[in-house]
């Protein structure tokens, strides 16, 4: 079983709760709207394509495939909930822990981890599993939340002079951050995590795993404002990208 600090950023019990609803099927509205549609693009999939989904969570993405498809998530909410919805023969779910070695007779053709690269304590152990599980020339997409402009509670909006600011308080240095899934209820309360890491540690993991970067995509919100501030809060949407895609190639 599960014995160590790691398992602390499943998203189990409310939280896992809590996403299973917000999520529901087809994916909550960035998943529509931006993600999926991103993701696909960037991996080109192929029909023989066989692809790996670490920390699927309840399966969002492999529903949208009809390849060869293994999710693994340390959330057994999660994996219960991507078992029951998704009928695919050619589809997998284990419940496990990303960062520490996993073991599988199959290489895969493709990677991706969507949203939670940034809720697992150790990355670099994810990075080492893609190496190792993916094939030479194999693709990996990685979505996070943008480093640069979106540090859970080291950072915000702030509006002078008409002006819309992003304003980030900390950014170089690593951090651990408990996410209160409701913050004005302690006795409902459950903590989730979040894991900041600057730009510069991302690449290194994947350039010290043997992947090289093919290029990156900064994904704006496509929301649209009302009101008196529609235009500021508009224009700071535009500028401030919400996530960041990484697309990398394991070395040949
Ligand atoms: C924001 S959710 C994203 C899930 C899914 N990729 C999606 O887009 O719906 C973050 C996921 O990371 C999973 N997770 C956190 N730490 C993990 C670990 N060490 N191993 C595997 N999964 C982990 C959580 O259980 C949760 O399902």
């Amino acid at each position: 079983m599960l014995k160590d600090d790691n398992k602390k950023t499943a998203w189990e019990g409310k939280v896992g709760e809590w996403y299973k609803k917000s999520v529901g099927i087809k994916g909550n509205y960035y998943h529509e709207k931006v993600i999926l549609p991103g993701v696909l693009r960037l991996l080109e999939i192929k029909a023989e394509d066989k692809i790996l989904d670490l920390a699927c969570g309840q399966g969002i993405f492999g529903r949208q495939v009809n390849n060869l498809y293994l999710g693994v998530d340390l959330a057994k909410t999660l994996i219960d909930e991507a078992k029951k919805l998704d009928e695919n023969p050619k589809h997998r779910y284990w419940l496990g822990d990303v960062s520490k070695e996993l073991k599988s007779s199959i290489i895969f053709d493709k990677g991706i981890i969507v949203l939670a690269l940034q809720n697992i304590k150790k990355p670099f152990g994810v990075i080492r599993n893609f190496n190792k599980l993916l094939r030479k020339g194999g693709e990996l997409v990685i979505v996070i939340n943008h480093p640069a402009f979106r540090v859970p509670k080291h950072s915000d909006w702030e509006v002078k002079n008409d002006k819309q600011y992003r304003v980030i308080e900390n950014y170089m240095s690593p951090l651990e951050i408990p996410i209160e899934t409701s913050p004005f209820d302690k006795k409902d309360n459950q903590i989730s995590y979040s894991y900041h890491y600057p730009l510069s540690a991302y690449f290194e993991m994947l350039a010290s795993n043997g992947f090289m970067v093919e290029k990156i995509e900064e994904w704006i919100s496509p929301k649209k404002s009302e009101g008196p501030m529609a235009i500021i809060e508009d224009k700071a949407r535009r500028e401030f990208p919400l996530f960041l895609a990484i697309k990398a190639i394991k070395n040949g």
